[in-house]
């Protein structure tokens, strides 16, 4: 059993999980602390510099707490004015070097940035010296699925952690050094010509625009389902909007997949209302596809199996389908059409 430990933060009384940072103890109690490079599924690398809170007591020093592990007895302040003072400066410094066109940011309202400003706040004066002109930096658009903006990053390092600690990719790093710093494709090559895997992953935990999903719409309902692309079960939420899909993203609630999707599961749903999908059997009559019932169709195909028995017949099985599907088909392909010649997509 996990042991607990008791602390104080800004007077409150926290149960805390020994070995959980005091960042976490805190969000998991409702405290807000301000933070951008820090996510739960993590290792935490203490970037950004503005989880400081204050302890007091035996251990009294300022330290960033999502590397910063709970102790019992602790107490914790995590709004002091030396704390703001340095909070306020981090802040203003990203928000400096930051592209502030919010309100043509798919993010907007959503930022991680908009918070931490918001809850910090900032000085007009001070920002308007910091302010650099816009950096205007090329926008990566080389991936089909999404695009990477360097105007908007505040280099957290979720998306490096995300490809290396989570996917076990390591497609993008940070490249160049100082001022010049970004994310980028080995060798600061575009996205398209590393290895990335177009997961999205990493879209999904930028904290801020940068990493943004290509013609990405709201959805105004969402529904709950399995993916329906292999086997594995991923659970996936897809987004309703006018009646079609405009969005996929991973069901945290699920076991199997614990919100994680592969690039078919997230970016693979636009099929569904594509104008040229089949919606009904094609049977080609005088060298043209035309459009049959159902019953024409399978009977054509019953009728051409029996022709076809034995080793001129080979069966391939789908992921797509359950296991039971699959043990049905097996069996179909060895006692009715009396062969041995059956294999599974899997296998590749
Ligand atoms: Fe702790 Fe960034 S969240 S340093």
């Amino acid at each position: 059993m996990t042991e607990k430990i008791e602390l104080k933060i800004n007077g409150l009384s926290v149960t805390a999980d020994s070995g959980m940072t005091i960042l976490d103890a805190a969000l998991r109690k409702g405290i807000y602390i301000p933070h951008l490079c820090h996510h739960r599924q993590l290792e935490p690398i203490g970037a950004c510099r503005l989880c400081l809170v204050e302890i007091q007591g035996e251990w009294k020093k300022t330290v960033i707490s999502c590397k910063t592990l709970v102790k019992e007895g602790m107490v914790v302040l995590t709004e002091t004015p030396e704390i703001q003072k340095i909070r306020q400066i981090n802040v203003e410094l990203i928000v400096a070097d930051h592209d502030t066109d919010c309100l043509n940011c798919f993010q907007n309202t959503k930022c991680a940035l908009q918070r931490v400003a918001d809850h910090v706040g900032m000085d007009k004066k001070r920002l308007d010296r910091l302010k650099k002109p816009d950096k205007l930096l090329p926008i990566d658009d080389s991936n089909p699925f999404f695009t990477f903006n360097p105007n908007r990053c505040v280099l957290c390092g979720i998306c490096v952690r995300t490809c290396d600690e989570i996917q076990n990719i390591q497609a993008i790093d940070f490249v160049h050094r100082g001022l010049g710093t970004k994310v980028a494709g080995f060798g600061d090559r575009p996205r398209l010509e590393s290895n990335c895997e177009s997961c999205g992953e990493c879209i999904v935990r930028c904290p801020v625009g940068a990493l943004t999903e290509k013609d990405a719409v709201r959805p105004t309902h969402q529904v709950k389902t399995i993916c329906a692309f292999c086997g594995c079960g991923c659970g996936v939420v897809l987004g309703v909007r006018d009646n079609k899909l405009v969005s996929a993203r991973g069901d945290l609630g699920n076991k199997a997949s614990k919100g994680r999707l592969c690039v078919k599961g997230r970016f693979g749903y636009k099929f569904v209302n594509h104008p040229d999908r089949l919606t009904s059997p094609m049977v080609k009559k005088d060298g043209n596809f035309v459009e049959v019932g159902w019953d024409e169709a399978l009977d054509l195909v019953a009728d051409n199996f029996a022709k076809n028995k034995g080793d001129k017949f080979a069966g391939i099985s789908s992921a797509k389908a359950t296991n039971e599907d699959n043990y049905v088909f097996q069996k179909f392909t060895r006692a009715v059409m009396g062969t041995n010649n059956i294999d599974h997509c899997a296998r590749l």
